[in-house]
């Protein structure tokens, strides 16, 4: 199969699979057979083009880079916004990376329901529709023959998901307890180092690592909905956001940071689900976490999560869990999945 590839949004983690494509897309080809063609892209701020002979990646990105626009592309049609670019491109394949909100999903939650409602894949890394409505979704893309994957939205390339489902089949899972956002674990890891909390989300948000709203990382909601995509996907229960219990970072001061490592400690924001008897009960709050702990030796962007089974005990997976080329990884494994599963 050859994908041809629409992004819907463009920002650091669509132009980080771009940059990706652009640079191994030979490679790819060789070593994976992934055949590929980026047939349009449409961003609400960087402006969109929809070419069905292809776009030239590198000039692409070199535009978004000096102009903070497309529009200035020499061929193609110019204006498109995202419904008329998913529903109009020759695109075969979605990649859905509009900010996330947890809120309602939207607008990528119908902009994933359009795509497979006319039977293309979609990647995304986007959190709001695998939180809110992943079994809407997932049955949808059943029902069309095509696939919904969203490795990049807990713990970026970090293949947390894959693991899971693929390698932890057969086994109970009755806890899953981790670091699930990047910002917030930078943060206290800077202020550990003397940072001011100010000085630290503010190198995290020139760095790409936090959201577009950083309240919603600080405030704990980006950890919420992670822990809501692992209830779908790995407890098989549809929480709603307001039954997770949360707590962000905002009140941790640097006495705090002080204290904790005067007592051989840190603090984490940790997200978590239990099962306890029918019941799941999910929470994200920040812990003080003694320094044997693994997830206390786990900082700055890294993320970790340890699920506790019933056939193989403690399993602990850290890795990236932001950022541009990470995240883009994680779309391109998405891709390269279909990719085996198609051909
Ligand atoms: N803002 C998120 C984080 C990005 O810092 O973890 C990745 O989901």
């Amino acid at each position: 199969m050859k994908f041809t590839i629409a992004f819907i949004g463009f920002g650091t983690v669509g132009q980080g699979l771009a940059e990706i494509l652009a640079d191994r897309g030979k490679w790819l080809r060789e070593e994976y057979g992934f055949e590929y063609s980026v047939v349009a892209v449409s961003d609400s701020i960087k402006g969109s083009v929809c070419d069905p002979g292809g776009l030239d990646l590198p000039h692409l990105l070199s535009l978004v880079k000096e102009k903070g626009s497309i529009n200035d592309y020499p061929q193609g049609d110019k204006g498109w916004d995202s419904l008329k670019t998913i529903r109009q491109s020759p695109a075969n394949t979605v990649v859905e990376v509009t900010y996330t909100d947890l809120r309602t999903g939207e607008p990528a939650l119908t902009h994933i329901r359009t795509a497979l409602s006319l039977g293309k894949h979609v990647v995304t890394s986007n959190k709001g529709p695998a939180a809110l409505a992943y079994r809407e979704l997932r049955d949808l893309a059943r029902q069309k023959g095509v696939f919904f994957k969203f490795e990049g939205a807990v713990m970026s390339g970090t293949p947390l998901l894959n693991l899971a489902l693929n390698h932890l089949e057969g086994a109970r899972i009755s806890e899953v307890r981790g670091i699930l956002n990047g910002t917030t674990n930078f943060i206290l890891t800077q202020m550990e180092k003397g940072l001011s909390y100010e000085e630290a989300l503010a190198e995290a948000q020139r760095l790409g690592y936090a959201e577009a709203k950083p309240d919603a990382d600080v405030e704990g909601w980006d950890a919420v909905a992670k822990v809501l995509i692992l209830a779908n996907l790995l407890m098989n229960t549809q929480l709603k956001v307001e039954e997770v219990s949360r707590e962000g970072i905002t009140n941790i001061t640097p006495a705090h940071i002080q204290e904790a490592m005067r007592k051989k400690c840190r603090w984490k924001l940790i997200g978590s689900l239990r099962r306890e008897g029918s019941q799941v009960r999910a929470k994200v709050a920040p812990e003080k976490i003694p320094l044997d702990d693994i997830l206390a030796g786990v900082g700055g962007i890294t993320n970790a999560l340890t699920f506790s089974t019933d056939l193989l005990g403690k399993v602990t997976i850290v890795g990236p869990g932001a950022g541009r080329k990470e995240t883009g990884f994680a779309l391109l494994s998405d891709l390269l999945e279909i990719s085996r599963s198609v051909s």
